[in-house]
């Protein structure tokens, strides 16, 4: 079943200490007054209340085979226990596809991966999202108005009928819907660069949206094109601040988003670790910046992490560039290597906190007592043609 590493006993890794940030970061203590239209009809449970984990089990012990319970890796570690299959954003909807039988589907990650849970399920079976306020900073980067009106800029430059969209999974539905409207497909971390030679093949130039960083270092370290190669399309500039000969020029136009939590790591962070850990071996995931992907040793999905520090030889060195409640569980699981975050500041995904036990345990009784909430729903259209492109990624070869 999960692949993940189960959170263990006698943990080495240091739990950040309770500051108002690091709480911010992990979504307790949240200004509720800003988060109108996210609060839990009926009770939440106190984050305090002794009895969660027997809630949550009882809950979804009642449920059975009517409930399957999806966790990102990135989710802490209370959830995690609970998922009847972790994985990267690539499994969990290939997981999710492949679960007729289930009711309802709990989703214990982010919006956008519930959209497309919602999309790669069948008519009868409904996605739950604990915490609507669980969405992504990277895929509300890019609008569907935003991307109309790069597309017009491609057509007036005389260029749209060579550009093949290619859209990270890390995006709303409408643009999975645009991107299969254009013929074009999803791709996510661990099949970035087969997504990028199949439309290569299919057209002259990639509008890859919105994560700037997955685009650049796929097209540069898997498919042999320079930076030069790339260009940016800003959507707050006019025309994306782009003049039509360099949309002519340019085989790679990258949306400019990126993920705010990837965002962080720096040259200096790796600098700093080969000089702390000497024989550190660091390795990254692909939404950090390039210069952060050419000083590391190895680049990799979620998955392709977890894999990497499986097959690790007991006493070797690793620096890890990607979310914190992930690196905490792989230090945890592996005691004999030395596991250590890439960076010193806390950096855990915000949105992904935001679905914690108290929210679990009130979605799983929710349903057990017959109420289905916070359903994720992709309108039919829009399902129509991002099934098109979610179903183009699950054909590649
Ligand atoms: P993967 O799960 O595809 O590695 O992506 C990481 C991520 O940022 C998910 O939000
Ligand atoms: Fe979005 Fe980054 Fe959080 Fe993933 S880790 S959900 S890309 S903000």
């Amino acid at each position: 079943m999960t692949t993940t590493p189960a959170p263990a006993t006698g943990a080495t890794f240091a739990e950040p200490g309770a500051t108002p940030l690091a709480l911010l970061l992990l979504g307790r203590e949240a200004d509720t007054a800003s988060e109108r239209g996210v609060d839990c009809p009926g009770d939440l449970p106190a984050a305090s209340d002794p009895d969660l984990v027997a809630r949550a089990a009882a809950a979804k012990a009642k449920l059975g085979d009517k409930v399957f319970i999806l966790g990102h890796h990135y989710q802490r570690d209370e959830v995690i226990q609970f998922a009847d299959v972790t994985g990267d954003s690539f499994k969990l909807a290939r997981d999710a596809a492949a679960r007729p039988e289930a009711e309802y589907i709990v989703f214990c990650g982010v919006h956008f991966m519930a959209e497309s849970a919602d999309i790669l399920t069948t008519e009868r079976q409904q996605v739950v999202l604990p915490d609507l306020a669980a969405g992504c900073s990277m895929a509300d980067m890019a609008t569907a108005e935003q991307v109309a009106e790069c597309w017009d800029q491609l057509v007036d430059a005389g260029v749209a009928d060579s550009v093949v969209p290619v859209a990270y999974m890390n995006s709303s539905a409408d643009i999975k819907a645009f991107t299969g409207r254009h013929g074009g497909t999803i791709c996510t971390s661990s099949n970035a660069k087969r997504a990028l030679e199949w439309a290569f093949e299919q057209g002259e130039k990639v509008l890859f949206l919105p994560d700037q960083h997955l685009g650049r270092n796929t097209a540069v370290r898997d498919m042999g094109l320079s930076l030069d190669d790339c260009v940016v399309y800003n959507p707050h500039k006019p025309n994306g601040g782009l003049t039509a000969e360099e949309l002519r020029a340019a085989k790679m136009i990258l949306w400019r988003g990126h993920c705010s939590v990837h965002g962080r790591f720096s040259l200096d962070s790796v600098n700093e670790v080969r000089e702390r850990v000497p024989g550190v071996t660091v390795l990254v995931h692909p939404e950090c910046k390039h210069e952060v992907v050419e000083a590391a040793d190895m680049v990799g999905s979620t998955e392709y992490i977890i894999k990497a520090l499986d097959a690790a030889e007991p006493g070797s060195k690793w620096a890890i560039g990607t979310e914190l409640n992930l690196v905490r569980r792989l230090a945890n699981a592996h005691p004999d290597k030395e596991i250590v975050f890439l960076d010193r500041s806390v950096c855990f995904c915000s949105t992904m906190n935001r679905i914690d036990l108290p929210h679990l345990v009130w979605a799983l009784e929710s349903l057990a007592d017959g109420r289905v909430p916070n359903v994720i729903t992709v309108d039919p259209e829009t399902e129509k043609f991002a099934k098109l492109a979610l179903d183009q990624m699950l054909a590649l070869p």
